[in-house]
């Protein structure tokens, strides 16, 4: 196993009706911004439900509606200004990943004097992370389950055709409110994208190489066989409440930094995946199963142990050569992404070679030039995975 440092402040408030909670979760005799996306929050009465639990203390609330998916910048700066002319002591995010991201975004900037007027340049320290040592305290109610950003430290913020990691400690929420129910009116193809995104978090930390991390492992196979269990019935029956308080609850613990402790990790398929995002708007959970199983087929030399293990241990392979174990893995995988309805080549997109050009030119630009748990992943490597997933 390798060192790590495992650390994860955000409390979990789990289950039915646990908005109730609200009230001691979000301190009194504040003024709180409540953060939402593009509306699906006032049809499902969400926002309302919200607004009632925190009216019953002495608090001033205000909104900030608008944040869509795969957030942009220059709406979030007119939240962050919004909040430094009203002195906004906590924010509330309600929503998705885009709602949450955008929100530590928000909370960060906000905060930090010494980026006023270079807000951008938050967007630029990456996986380094922002040198801040404070930001607005928030929590998140959160309605989508696949990002894990209810608790994690990681947000990814747009701005035009580039797609960039905000990362900072101060970015874990302080807590985070998971009620299955709220989730039960989300569009089927938002369900399947966040069952899609979960698998490959988990196959992101896993499908790598042995390191005699067995919980991990063991762990990760465990999210991998529950997604595979309830992910075509989430989809079909949305308020089936049991299996889809699975889902909510590997979506958190696929990208908590619990799998990921102590094992290297991949994040080849999610920087491709968020490059052709920028390019051309497909949702973030569909361009992963469009590049995931082109990776392992491009890489099938590199992951070969790995790859044999997610063959025996997840799809039960346990016989014929190491070939056809991996070669099964890797149909398995892609059948199970057609059952929840999401495609997994460029081409069901409309998009051709053409394409390629451009996500190679942003993998560039953006110095994603040593991709993979072993960084030798080069733009000609990523532009086969391209072209296999054609
Ligand atoms: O905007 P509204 O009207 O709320 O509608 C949203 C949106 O259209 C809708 N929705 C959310 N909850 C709903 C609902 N509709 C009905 N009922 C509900 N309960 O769903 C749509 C998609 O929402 P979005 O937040 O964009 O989806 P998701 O949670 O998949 O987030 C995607 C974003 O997260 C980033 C992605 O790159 C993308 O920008 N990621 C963030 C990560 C992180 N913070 O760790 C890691 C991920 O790998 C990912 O990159
Ligand atoms: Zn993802």
């Amino acid at each position: 196993m390798l060192n790590f440092t495992f650390y994860n402040p955000t409390k979990i408030v789990f289950g039915k009706g646990q908005l109730v909670e609200l009230d001691n979760l979000v301190p009194s005799n504040c003024k709180v911004l409540i953060i939402y996306g593009g509306g699906s929050v006032k049809k499902t009465g969400v926002l309302d439900m919200v607004k009632t639990q925190l009216g019953t203390s002495n608090r001033e609330v205000f909104e900030f509606g608008g944040i869509l998916p795969n957030p942009q910048f220059d709406i979030l700066m007119d939240a962050v200004r919004l909040v430094r002319q009203q002195n906004i002591d906590f924010i509330l995010a309600i929503g998705g990943g885009s709602v949450m991201d955008g929100t530590k975004f928000i909370a960060i900037t906000a905060k930090n004097e010494e980026f006023m007027g270079r807000e951008e340049e938050v967007l630029n320290f990456g996986f380094a992370g922002v040198p801040a040592e404070k930001s607005i305290p928030f929590g998140t109610v959160a309605t989508l389950p696949a990002t894990g950003s209810e608790m994690n430290s990681g947000a990814v913020i747009s701005r035009g055709d580039d797609k960039l990691v905000v990362m900072s400690e101060l970015n874990f929420p302080q807590f985070s409110i998971l009620d299955p129910e709220l989730t039960f009116t989300l569009p089927p193809k938002q369900v399947a994208n966040g069952v899609v995104d979960t698998f490959v978090h988990t196959t992101e930390q896993y499908v790598t190489y042995p390191v005699e991390a067995r919980f991990q492992d063991r762990t990760a196979e465990g999210i991998l066989n529950t997604l595979i269990e309830i992910g075509t019935k989430t989809v079909e029956e949305p308020e089936n409440y049991d299996v889809r308080a699975n889902l909510v609850w590997c979506a958190t613990m696929a990208l908590n930094g619990l799998i990921g402790a102590g094992v290297p990790q991949d994040w080849n398929t999610h920087m491709i995946g968020h490059e052709i995002t920028a390019l051309s708007g497909i949702d973030h959970g569909r361009t992963l199963a469009i590049i995931q199983p082109a990776v392992w087929k491009v890489r099938r030399r590199q992951k070969a142990d790995k790859l044999i293990q997610y063959a025996e241990r997840v799809w039960g392979i346990t016989t014929g050569s190491i070939d056809e174990k991996i070669d099964g893995a890797i149909e398995e995988t892609e059948k199970f992404f057609h059952s929840l309805n999401v495609p997994t080549r460029l081409s069901d997109y409309g998009l051709d070679a053409s394409f390629i050009d451009k996500v190679i030119a942003n993998l560039e630009k953006h110095e994603m030039t040593a991709l993979s748990e072993h960084g030798d992943v080069t733009l000609d490597i990523s532009r086969k995975i391209l072209e296999v997933a054609l």
